[in-house]
């Protein structure tokens, strides 16, 4: 009877952020799927030896233009930092992070495997080089993703996914960001004790997301 009333806080909690997410969350989102996947596209075609360190300046330059420089970040190679969750591993650059929305550049020069993480946020993934795969359990041919494409992976849906070395992509969340972090960091606690990228993840996620709020941006 005392398990039953302390399982009553956690569901209660749970019920909470759904409704918030279907009904006050979306009036905070600021990027538009579409747009992504357009900007995408345009930059890819500017660059079609493949070159994603041009297609990233490019389009970078693109959403800052169509955004506002207040909500994307200036590019550069140095704020790059490794991610491992879900037994997969990739480099990443934060454009934005708020607690209702980011927009990453991820990827992975070696190529990578993994799971997708469970996420209460709608997820997606806009190829700008190279591929990604993915399948659900019960899906015996995978889904190949190309440049230009774009993956949605709905709130609670879970894959393994693959992505080839030299693949990398701009991938667009919208939901509880902050819920999405346990997946993003537990791997460097049970795992990789890698203290510098515990820090690069907490500094530039932490920064973007208050500076947001200072401007606003919730
Ligand atoms: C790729 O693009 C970057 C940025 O524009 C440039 O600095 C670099 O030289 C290019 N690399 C090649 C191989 O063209």
């Amino acid at each position: 009877m005392n398990f039953l009333k302390w399982a009553v806080v956690p569901v209660a909690i749970f019920s909470i952020l759904n409704f918030l997410f279907y009904y006050w969350l979306p009036s905070h989102y600021v990027f538009d799927k579409h747009v992504l996947q357009r900007l995408s596209q345009e930059s890819i075609a500017d660059h079609p030896d493949g070159n994603v360190t041009a297609i990233f300046y490019e389009l970078q330059q693109k959403l800052s233009e169509e955004y506002g420089s207040d909500l994307i970040n200036d590019f550069n190679t140095d704020d790059w930092f490794f991610n491992n969750a879900g037994g997969a591993m990739g480099q990443m650059f934060i454009l934005h992070a708020s607690i209702t929305e980011y927009v990453i550049f991820f990827g992975t020069a070696v190529g990578t495997e993994g799971h997708s993480g469970v996420h209460f946020a709608d997820d997606y993934f806009t190829i700008l080089k190279g591929h990604q795969y993915a399948a659900l359990p019960n899906q015996f041919e995978r889904s190949e993703f190309s440049p230009g494409d774009q993956h949605h992976m709905p709130k609670g849906v879970r894959k393994q996914y693959g992505m080839e070395p030299e693949s990398y992509a701009i991938e667009l969340a919208q939901g509880w960001i902050p819920a999405m972090l346990p997946f993003g960091l537990l791997d460097l606690f049970t795992s990789t004790v890698d203290l510098q990228t515990l820090y690069e993840t907490v500094w530039f996620t932490a920064k973007h997301m208050v500076k947001n709020l200072l401007y606003g941006k919730f």
